[in-house]
């Protein structure tokens, strides 16, 4: 594992955002795995940047989010679908036909979770996949289990994560209750995985993914296992790592 502890958020996009921008100069046609959230903004402005000043294209970059609500649909302005357009790719020159996000709407949804894996089986499998994680050490919507989740698959979300999310619905009876995921195999199947976090509200999290027992308890510790992951951190996020 690779650890950066950086000075604060906008080191933290910048850090999260060269990566990437390697990544795709050494491999326009790289295949990402994509997060929505607060934690990447900065880095998503930061790559728009980069690509109007034209360093870096995505005009060959395939991209798969790693969830999405279910029952909302894309125009819906709490999508995923929506999410990612408002705040990356309508700014920067990605083909349409190249971004995935689960269909939240799918009337079949264990057909569209399999469908999605095969997708990104065709692609090639992704090679760098971007998390953030919960203050509960969720990543994408798997939540604290007794069990690691497998592949593309329905969630029923935690309280924890209702409540958290709710502040961008206005109400918590607005939040929906399921979402579709890429489960925890289909995230360690990634070749290399970078994980952000800033903020005091997720020290916690990071000291129990980074330096806690492996468990589905705290679904971010599988990550430990994984073979090339690195971590951005800001100094907040980091506080209680020992390893500072
Ligand atoms: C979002 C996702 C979630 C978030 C996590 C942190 O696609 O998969 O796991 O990464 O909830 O959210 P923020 O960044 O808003 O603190």
């Amino acid at each position: 594992m690779k650890l950066h502890i950086v000075k604060n958020y906008d080191e933290l996009s910048h850090a999260a955002a060269e990566k990437v921008a390697h990544i795709v100069k050494s491999n326009p046609k790289v295949v990402l795995g994509l997060p929505t959230g607060s934690t990447p903004l900065g880095m998503y402005k930061e790559l728009i940047d980069m690509n109007k000043r034209k360093e870096i294209s995505f005009k060959e970059v395939i991209t798969f989010n790693l969830d999405e609500y279910q029952g909302l649909p894309r125009e819906d302005v709490n999508s995923y679908y929506r999410f990612m357009w408002d705040n990356f790719f309508s700014h920067i020159d990605i083909v349409k036909e190249n971004t995935n996000i689960p269909n939240g709407m799918a009337d079949d949804v264990e057909k569209e979770c399999t469908a999605y894996e095969s997708r990104i089986e065709k692609a090639g499998g992704i090679d760098l996949m971007i998390l953030g994680i919960g203050n509960n050490g969720h990543i994408g919507f798997n939540e604290p289990a007794q069990f690691f989740g497998g592949i593309t698959h329905r969630v029923k979300l935690t309280e924890n994560t209702i409540e958290a999310n709710s502040r961008f619905f206005g109400a918590i009876d607005r939040v929906p209750r399921y979402a579709i995921t890429m489960g925890i195999k289909s995230i360690m199947h990634c070749r290399s995985i970078m994980l952000l976090a800033n903020g005091k509200a997720k020290a916690e999290a990071i000291k129990k993914a980074l330096e806690g027992p492996i468990t589905p308890e705290l679904p971010a510790s599988v990550l430990q296992l994984h073979r090339d992951l690195t971590v951005i951190v800001d100094k907040e996020a980091g506080s209680l790592l020992s390893c500072r």
